[in-house]
């Protein structure tokens, strides 16, 4: 592969533990500190971030690894500057962070999209600690969020489960796995907030959920029940169409509330 674009040091030993992934580190990732973090063009532009795909590689040793560097963009959703200026937020705040915030200063929008950025990696160390099929979170560091890449060694993404042709057999197995991994993430209190066939990536047999800022808890959020209730309509309703037999939604959100519960 070549490489092009943009080069910069790897951010790895610059990150603090606590923006690290979780132990063990998977042996694929590049933590020597003389590794250099190479841009190979963007993978996606959506409305609230860019997905990059980069070639981290070190010299000295020659291991190297590509991963999405998810990028959090400049504006920010008033729904969620809302959030975060309410103090729902998890980030210890200084007055002047708060008045950045509220001003919506250029600083206070990097600071939200930072939280939001923390917030979906928190949430992937969660779930990818509890099995759920996740990319592994290899770093968080202000508004990127590095991650596993989902995809080939040339760089080519695994494809969304809504562009997948898959036959009945893997069609049902793709149910199966998509079933565990949301009644996995509900043991855990917690629903995906936008599960479609869109943040579902397919890879060989695999798949893999992507994309998590709006998790909810389904207890303690006033619409959590009703957000998951919507997750689990969509996932049915998709493999309902490709014909997968025994899809229930009443029976996927009634399990899933009720492990939620207990
Ligand atoms: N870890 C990953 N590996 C490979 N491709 C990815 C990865 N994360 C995201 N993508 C691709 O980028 C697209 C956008 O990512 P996503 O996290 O869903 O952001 P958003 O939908 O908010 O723009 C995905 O649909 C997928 O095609
Ligand atoms: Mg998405």
């Amino acid at each position: 592969m070549g490489t092009f674009g943009e080069q910069r040091w790897s951010t790895w030993p610059e990150t603090s533990h606590a923006g690290r992934g979780p132990l063990p580190w998977p042996e694929w990732v590049v933590t020597d500190g003389d590794a250099i973090d190479y841009e190979l063009g963007v993978v996606k532009t959506g409305k609230e971030a860019e997905i990059h795909l980069i070639r981290r590689y070190s010299p000295s040793s020659g291991r190297e690894a590509l991963m999405a560097a998810k990028r959090y963009k400049p504006t920010v959703p008033p729904a969620v500057r809302a959030r975060v200026v309410n103090g729902s937020d998890r980030m210890t705040q200084s007055g002047r962070d708060k008045r950045a915030i509220a001003k919506m200063s250029k600083y206070g929008q990097f600071l939200v999209r930072s939280e939001w950025a923390t917030s979906e990696f928190e949430f992937l160390r969660t779930f990818y600690a509890a099995g759920v099929p996740v990319p592994y979170p290899v770093q968080i560091q202000g508004a990127e969020l590095l991650m596993e890449w989902v995809g080939d060694e040339h760089g080519v993404a695994a494809e969304r489960l809504i562009h997948a042709q898959l036959d009945a057999g893997r069609a049902s197995a793709a149910f199966e796995q998509v079933l565990h991994a949301m009644l996995a993430m509900a043991r855990l209190g917690y629903a995906h907030g936008d599960l479609s066939p869109y943040n579902i990536l397919v890879s060989g047999g695999r798949i893999v959920i992507i994309d998590f800022p709006q998790v909810v808890d389904i207890a303690k959020n006033p619409e959590g029940a009703l957000i998951l209730e919507r997750d689990c309509r969509n996932v049915c309703s998709f493999f309902e169409q490709l014909g997968v037999p025994g899809v229930d939604v009443e029976t996927l959100y009634g399990e899933c509330l009720s492990v939620a519960w207990t």
